[in-house]
């Protein structure tokens, strides 16, 4: 488990703390629809954090070509279709460039600037000459509209039950998933970051806002500096 994270309920777990039976069971939302919208007919995306491709499969529909990358087997052998490499995004180097760079599910709030900083130098090194990179980041009132819960209409319930500091501008943020049969938490460590703040982090490393996709900012079409 990686610090500060940790998961409840059956099955394997991700190191940070996601249960491979819940994304397999969470359906896709307007993700896909934002990614297609931006990127361009027959792209190679690098799809960084991909799980058990919840997004990944919706994408090769839509005729894109996807390299799927994950730190958990387990979420990675109910990948299909697309070719899967188990890794730390940190540590990724697979010497080529994608047309696409997908840093999506909030992993740019990760507590850890460090790591951060890591995972968006990834992000950087995988993005070829004319391409880009595409951000999902936290919304606004993640941290502070809390508790709040969603009830999707095929029965099952995702609540953010709270949202607690443990220092240096970090919240360990607390999940459940409640379906029918089976409830899952996961307990995470986030750091939210204003538009200001976000928009540093990607210039630590070379990166900077090309647009913002969203009205409410959350997904970010970046590109290198330069
Ligand atoms: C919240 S899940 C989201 C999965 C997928 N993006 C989706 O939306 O369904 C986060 C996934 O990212 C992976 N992950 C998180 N941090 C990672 C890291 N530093 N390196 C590799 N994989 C990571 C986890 O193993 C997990 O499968």
């Amino acid at each position: 488990m990686r610090e500060g994270h940790k998961g409840t309920g059956l099955g394997a777990m991700t190191p940070d703390g996601c249960a491979v039976e819940v994304y397999s069971r969470l359906p896709v939302m307007g993700e896909p629809d934002v990614i297609a919208g931006v990127a361009p007919a027959g792209a190679h995306i690098l799809e960084l954090g991909s799980g058990v491709g919840r997004m990944t499969h919706p994408l090769l529909e839509r005729g894109f070509t996807v390299t799927a990358v994950d730190e958990c087997a387990e979420m990675l052998e109910r990948v299909r279709g697309a070719r899967t490499v188990c890794s730390p995004i940190e540590e990724l180097d697979l010497g080529e460039r994608f047309d696409v760079v997908l840093l999506a599910s909030f992993l740019v709030h990760t507590g850890d600037i460090e790591e951060r900083r890591a995972l968006l130098r990834t992000c950087l090194r995988h993005v070829g000459d004319d391409g880009f990179v595409l951000i999902q980041r936290e919304g606004e009132d993640y941290h502070t509209n809390v508790p709040r819960e969603r009830v999707d209409p095929s029965g099952f319930t995702v609540r953010i039950v709270s949202a607690e500091p443990v220092g240096d501008g970090v919240n360990s943020v607390r999940a459940e998933y409640v379906f029918p049969d089976a409830t899952w938490t996961q307990t995470f460590q986030a750091r939210p970051l204003t538009r200001e703040q976000f928009e540093e982090a990607l210039g630590e490393v070379g990166l900077r806002v090309d647009r913002y996709l969203t009205e409410d900012r959350i997904w970010v079409k970046a590109v290198p500096v330069g």
